[in-house]
């Protein structure tokens, strides 16, 4: 039943489709996701990473439509994560002759996976491995995105198999970027990347870098489709997202308990709206955490606004910090922030707004925009006033 499909002359892509995962580490994936594999066809048959633990037996099967598994001489591991590590012990079983390639720290997380008595062979950058009239050659990229990571480069077929590295949570029928929809790639890969690699914005630049030395007629990620068509625009588009140039736009983000914060939100994105400033605004309560990092990554202006409650944040703002602490530490300079919120008898929510955009590298409005009780029209006036102040 579970055909592989090839993506170039005995290259073929035998992943697992996730169709109805909607959930990864903290990030809400509505559109699904696919573990890409991918199996070379050359005298050392060479298969590059597998999936989770749960897929093997789609995997197998996919491998099977090519090839007997028995044959296979390489897997190449690129990646340690378990959504393309997770199922390795389940393809070495089936092919007792392989020996794994991979990273030294790749080496490290494998064996708490499977154990010590399989070989595992590890690379280095420049390191490369004849498999037949190919030469497979790995760079490292640490950080892009675990310590582990590697590419695999393979010359005479003008591919890259670039793991995690300009992927897209998303699951479709169709392999290549101009078979899908244009517009929900990039934006799933900007997801991706604002949810997953911005933290490593750096080392994401310098693997950029390496690969612009590349000839590609295929870059081919370990999620999602692969880009043929628009290799240059994913190139240039991750350079943009990696220097971290803040566009003319404005996220206000709330979580209000009786209303109160919610109408200083309104007041502040209406403000952003008279100064011609793209706005969005998202209520923590209905919202998902990850599409508005989305939005954060590129936004210049960030408004975060919670009721006290309890002497601290209302909780979906305290995990919507969380997240942002995690991701934005580094997000580069150039961008401003505010904190703002209802109060009754103490003001120290937004301090602790405050002093989290103050720590993610903001430069934050002096005083925190505050309600007391109820807001009042000149409240939600001396909002609007504070943020067109803020608007530069
Ligand atoms: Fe797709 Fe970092 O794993």
């Amino acid at each position: 039943m579970f055909k592989a499909y090839e993506i170039s002359p005995g290259i073929w892509w035998v992943g697992a489709i996730e169709w109805n995962l909607r959930y990864i580490h903290g990030f809400s994936i509505p559109n699904g996701s696919t573990n890409n594999a991918y199996i070379i066809m050359d005298e050392h048959i060479t298969l590059i990473d597998t999936c989770t633990e749960e897929y093997w037996p789609q995997l197998m099967e996919r491998i099977s439509d090519v090839v007997d598994p028995e044959r296979i001489s390489y897997i190449i591991s690129n990646h340690s994560e378990k959504d393309h590590a997770g199922s390795l012990r389940e393809v070495l079983a089936r092919a007792p002759h392989a020996k794994v390639v991979t990273s030294q720290k790749g080496k490290a997380i494998l064996e708490t996976y499977i154990g010590t008595e399989r070989e595992l062979i590890p690379v280095k950058t420049g390191d490369t491995l004849q498999i037949g009239k190919r030469t497979l050659t790995f760079t490292l990229t640490p950080m892009v995105h675990w310590p582990d990571n590697m590419v695999t480069y393979s010359e005479a077929d003008k591919i890259l198999f670039s793991n995690d590295a300009f992927g897209q949570f998303l699951a479709t029928s169709e392999c290549f970027d101009d078979q899908a929809d244009k517009c929900l790639i990039f934006h799933e890969a900007k997801k991706y990347f604002a949810n997953i690699i911005l933290p490593f914005k750096k080392q994401t630049a310098k693997a950029v870098a390496a690969v612009r030395g590349l000839e590609l007629d295929l870059i081919a990620p370990s999620h999602g489709v692969i880009w043929r068509s628009y290799i240059s625009e994913i190139l240039d588009t991750y350079d943009a997202w990696c220097t971290a140039e803040p566009e003319d736009s404005a996220v206000v983000v709330y979580a209000s308990m009786y209303g109160s914060t919610e109408r200083m939100a309104w007041a502040a994105a209406e403000a952003f709206m008279a100064k011609g400033v793209s706005v969005r605004m998202y209520d923590l309560h209905v919202s998902d955490i990850s599409d508005i990092m989305t939005e954060v990554m590129s936004a210049k202006y960030l408004l975060v606004g919670s009721a006290c409650h309890n002497m601290t944040v209302l909780p979906e703002a305290g995990a919507f910090l969380t997240y942002l602490k995690g991701l934005a530490q580094k997000l580069g300079s150039g961008r401003k922030a505010m904190a703002f919120g209802s109060y009754g008898w103490a003001d120290v929510a937004q301090v602790e707004i405050a002093n989290v955009l103050q720590a993610c590298g903001y430069d934050v409005a002096d005083a925190p925009q505050t309600c007391e009780w109820n807001d009042t029209p000149a409240d939600t006036q001396a909002m609007f006033q504070s943020v067109s102040d803020l608007i530069s």
